[in-house]
């Protein structure tokens, strides 16, 4: 992955950085330097400035500084290679990076160039083909005009096999690695979209990357297919394409976003869609998969404020107490607009766009939304009903991490179900101290006067989620003897504890990856030194059952992945099934006396590769 230095340099100094910021940052000229609006905190008057002659941008507010490479590294949450190959490709300089890297970039190139070509020709074919009639029926139907329609690039791909794949010209590989088409059983090229409307998907700088295709709605009176179709089809996850990071219409709307300092999410492309039309050009849809934290990484470079317009059942959905998380570690707030039971934005944005306007702004927070969900569905003639709703209400509340909010909530509902506030105070505190499965160390920790102050966790009850990490991490500082080379660092889901355990299995002592881990992994590796494990010397192996714990969860992981995507009729029916089957049944060998350690070894395994392959 290595690029000259001389080339870096090269890159930076052929970028004209008032132009690369201005694309997303209205720019004014203050004598010698720019200013504007900072795109990294929300602000009103501006702070955020840039320096065209040395090529660096600073804010005087919230103190984000750096340089063209940065810039684009944190606006589209890319790593450092990649901000350097991007903005190469910008200045037409030809990158010169060792044989393997040279390889996979000239690959992206390939593959890039491959999807905008099939954009182009599934668009041209909507535009003018006659095969595309229906298609052009059904869009005029819901609404879209030609300007709607170059706009977002829609497209239409024939009803046959492989026209496409005969346009393109391209090898096997690049077609199957695009996820444009694949080979057949009989060696011949295959298109993977037919007879669908087609929604290209852009990255944040307008390149395409993947594409989504509907089907048409039955023709009336015409015989039903033998086997039903999914309404969608999406390209799978590619080397150019990743699904927890991309946001369908971020290219689009990264304006409005910028200026707004707000993020819309919903559901689909047509949603999407039905904001832009209903003048709300701020939002981007994930694509056929939930909000991953990935997703927050790559929002909070473009707002402060993530509104969640799904529909009413689905908002309920995301009800998971990660938001919260990931609010305050991104410094992100998340709001819910609330609308009818059964529509999406698409169905209120043709009807009454006024209304869903009005749903925008009077978007919730996410724990405001909840509560009120609760209690809105609750029974509050009776006694026992109004018992009820606060019961179900304090659960929600409880999940929220910070106490002063939490009371806040608490106030009102003893309002509102006319209870006593102190009452419900004792009623949370039991709530949460019950979820809470207290262990001896930790509670000779709590019991302990805490001297650090550098705990920024302090009185936040974790998540029990979390705690297999902790114990394995335990282990890894206080058992090498015991934990060494079974550990990974893949094994950990939650984001600290993968750092942490990052920098312990890259250093030699706990003090070196104390020194070089970020700043929460570092404080979560200084509390664990100072725990102890607490395990069982006598059994054969103590520490099979924590890493077992780790891959249990991993494991629930893929195989939901992997039935979401069989659901949606993507990959390969035959060998995801196998993979599930397999999978599951390593992890019931986990827990076995004779099977747990192979089964333990096979799935170690199983997961690194899958990562790998992941990783392009
Ligand atoms: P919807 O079923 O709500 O579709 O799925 P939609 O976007 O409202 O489409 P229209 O208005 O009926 O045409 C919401 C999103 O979920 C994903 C797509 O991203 C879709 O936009 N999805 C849905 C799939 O990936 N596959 C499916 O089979 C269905
Ligand atoms: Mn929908």
């Amino acid at each position: 992955m290595a690029v000259p230095p001389e080339e870096i340099a090269q890159v930076r100094a052929a970028t004209d950085i008032v132009a690369l910021i201005g694309e997303q940052v209205a720019l004014k000229k203050a004598g010698r330097r720019w200013s504007g609006l900072c795109p990294f905190h929300g602000e009103k008057s501006p702070s955020f400035s840039v320096n065209a002659e040395e090529g660096l941008f600073y804010c005087f507010g919230c103190h984000k500084s750096g340089d063209a490479i940065t810039f684009v590294r944190e606006t589209q949450g890319l790593d450092f290679i990649d901000a350097v190959r991007l903005l190469a490709d910008r200045a037409g300089i030809v990158l010169h990076e060792d044989e393997k890297a040279t390889g996979a970039s000239k690959d992206r190139a390939q593959l890039l160039s491959a999807m905008e070509q099939a954009v182009e020709f599934y668009h041209q074919r909507l535009l003018s083909s006659p095969d595309a009639g229906r298609a052009r029926d059904y869009l005029r139907s819901r609404g879209y005009d030609g300007d709607t329609v170059r706009t977002f690039k829609l497209g239409w791909a024939p009803d046959d096999w492989d026209q496409l794949a005969k346009h393109l010209k391209a090898s096997d590989h690049i077609l199957e690695k695009t996820g444009l088409g694949f080979v057949n059983r009989r060696g011949r090229q295959q298109d993977f979209l037919r007879a669908r409307v087609v929604f290209p998907i852009f990255d944040p700088g307008g390149r395409a990357i993947a594409v989504g295709g509907r089907i048409l709605p039955p023709v009336p009176g015409a015989p039903l297919p033998d086997r039903p179709e999914p309404k969608y089809k999406n390209s799978p996850e590619t080397p150019i394409y990743s699904k927890r990071r991309t946001l369908y219409g971020l290219n689009w709307a990264k304006k409005a976003i910028v200026e707004s300092s707000e993020i819309i999410v919903c559901e689909g492309y047509t949603d999407v869609i039905a904001f832009f039309e209903a003048d709300l050009p701020r939002a981007v849809a994930t694509c056929g998969t939930a909000l991953a934290e990935e997703h927050f990484a790559v929002m909070r470079n473009f707002a402060k404020r993530i509104v969640l317009a799904y529909d009413a059942d689905a908002a309920g959905q995301n009800a998971t107490s990660r938001v919260y998380e990931w609010e305050r570690k991104h410094e992100i707030d998340v709001a819910v607009c609330q609308l009818p039971t059964g529509t999406d934005p698409a169905d209120l944005a043709r009807k009454d766009p006024e209304a869903l306007r009005q749903a925008i702004d009077e978007a919730k927070p996410f724990l405001r939304f909840r509560v009120d969900r609760v209690l809105s569905q609750g029974t509050m003639t009776t006694a026992e009903g109004r018992a009820r709703a606060a019961e179900q209400a304090i659960a929600v509340i409880a999940e929220h991490p910070d106490e002063l909010v939490r009371d806040q909530y608490l106030i009102d509902v003893a309002d509102h179900c006319r209870l006593d506030v102190a009452m419900l105070r004792d009623r949370l505190a039991k709530h949460r101290s019950g979820e809470r499965v207290v262990v001896a160390h930790e509670r000779a920790i709590a019991n302990e006067p805490s001297s650090s102050d550098d705990e920024p966790e302090h009185g936040v009850i974790e998540d029990p989620r979390d705690r297999p990490g902790l114990e394995a991490l335990r282990l890894a500082v206080h058992r090498p003897d015991l934990a060494s080379g079974r550990l990974e660092a893949f094994l950990f889901v939650n984001d600290d504890q993968h750092k942490a355990a990052e920098a312990l299995l890259s250093h030699a002592t706990v003090a070196d990856a104390i020194e070089a881990a970020p700043p929460p992994a570092a404080a979560l590796l200084r509390r664990v030194t100072v725990e102890e494990p607490t395990i069982d010397e006598d059994v054969a192996d103590p520490v099979g059952p924590v890493i077992a714990q780790l891959l249990r969860v991993l494991v629930r992981q893929r195989v939901a992945e992997l039935q979401l995507a069989l659901r949606r009729g993507e990959g390969d029916l035959a060998s995801s099934a196998k993979t599930i089957a397999e999978l599951q049944l390593a992890v019931e060998d986990l827990g076995q006396e004779e099977t747990g350690i192979e089964a333990e070894a096979w799935l170690l395994e199983w997961f690194a590769h899958d990562l790998e392959a992941s990783s392009e």
